[in-house]
């Protein structure tokens, strides 16, 4: 059996290699998902749901009230309309960014991602058949993506640009003033912004800001994942204009056909539940970042200060060697270049692992670098 050439071309994710050597005395400092447990009542909401017999399809863009709920939340917290026949419940944020990328790109196209950014971006662009387009972030801009990034990188073949903020793996966050001019940008030159928003609720001494508030040319991206702790539950949403939803719905619709009917339910307890779960993971996030980036800036590395997201992506003098003497002393990092070839010079750790243990891996990084 021969392998299409468009999947062969592309490699599994470097992160998740980095997993296959995790002992059972390692700390993992590789992790993409909090630690927290999901919160009890979100996890009641999906006991019911099952005890009730909610365990069928539904209809292909999710439930209803579920889709009402996002409505009121993109209004709420993003000042984005979106009515919910403009929103496709989706298999996680992961899913709504293949069939964003699936119902917009031709053959050829090509799509500005960030660069460092998160592992899916180009792959999933090329499995769309498209061309990523990295665009260079660096940290003395602290890895933030500018309307002058978007211009440079443009040519007659642009057909998206995706931005993520808060990103993984810089833990950066986009300035308002950038945000609305990328979006005047697609506007002037009708091209679509991606917006993946997974990290929204995970910000500290900044603020979040869609760029679906300032342009109808946007796809937003979100999930459940993050804010409260569901990563297992494979749930998240797209929402876009009416023309661009049904041609996302085809590709939802012919892979996924509907997201799971249970974690539907619990995402619908999750946003209409309490939310100080929130609140109380990002302090401690917070708590855990202060402690990361002291003890890393005090080896010697130069560590931008992450304003959101749970990752620090410090500049090390050999990354690779970096990252093999750690897991010598059973500490998993991630090299930066699993996630853009320019994040070459860097490594990226995640604090979504306790106080304690990031304090005996640090003791342990103290060991070779400091
Ligand atoms: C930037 C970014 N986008 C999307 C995802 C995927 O999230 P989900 O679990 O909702 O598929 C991740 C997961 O790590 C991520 O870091």
């Amino acid at each position: 059996m021969q392998p299409a050439k468009r999947v062969k071309d592309i490699s599994l994710s470097g992160i998740r290699k980095m997993f296959e050597l995790v002992g059972a005395d390692s700390i993992n400092l590789g992790l993409g998902e909090p630690d927290f447990d999901t919160p009890q009542h979100i996890r009641e909401a999906a006991k019911k749901a099952l005890d009730e017999g909610f365990t069928h399809y539904t209809v292909n863009k999710g439930i209803i009230e579920l889709r009402e709920s996002i409505s009121d939340k993109l209004k709420r917290d993003n000042h984005i309309s979106a009515s919910p026949e403009s929103i496709i419940v989706t298999a996680g944020a992961s899913e709504g960014l293949q069939i964003a990328f699936n119902a917009l790109v031709d053959v050829g196209d090509e799509v500005l991602i960030p660069d460092p950014g998160f592992v899916s971006y180009d792959a999933s662009v090329k499995l769309a058949g498209g061309r990523p387009v990295p665009v260079k972030l660096t940290d003395d801009e602290e890895f933030r993506m500018t309307p002058e990034h978007v211009l440079e990188n443009l040519t007659d073949k642009t057909k998206a640009v995706l931005i993520n903020s808060p990103a993984n793996p810089t833990g950066s966050v986009m300035k308002k003033e950038d945000i609305k001019g990328i979006a005047e940008i697609a506007d002037d030159h009708d091209i679509a912004v991606i917006s993946d928003e997974i990290y929204e609720k995970i910000i500290y001494d900044a603020k979040h800001y869609s760029p679906a508030t300032y342009s109808d040319n946007c796809i937003t991206i979100n999930g459940f994942s993050k804010a409260y702790a569901m990563t297992g539950f494979r749930i998240g949403y797209v929402a876009a204009d009416e023309i661009i939803t049904e041609e996302m719905l085809k590709v939802h619709q012919y892979s996924t056909a509907c997201a799971s009917s249970i974690s539907q339910k619990a995402a619908l307890t999750a946003l209409e539940g309490p939310q100080d779960s929130i609140d109380v993971m990002v302090a401690e996030f917070r708590r855990r970042r202060d402690l990361i980036v002291g003890r890393l800036q005090r080896m010697g590395m130069s560590c931008v200060m992450p304003k959101g997201a749970f990752y620090v992506f410090p500049k090390v003098d050999d990354p690779l060697e970096f990252v093999e003497e750690a897991l010598k002393r059973d500490v998993i990092t991630v090299p930066g270049i699993s996630c853009g070839i320019y994040g070459e010079d860097h490594v990226r750790l995640s604090y979504a692992t306790s106080y304690e243990e990031i304090e005996l891996a640090m003791d342990r990084l103290d060991e070779f670098y400091l």
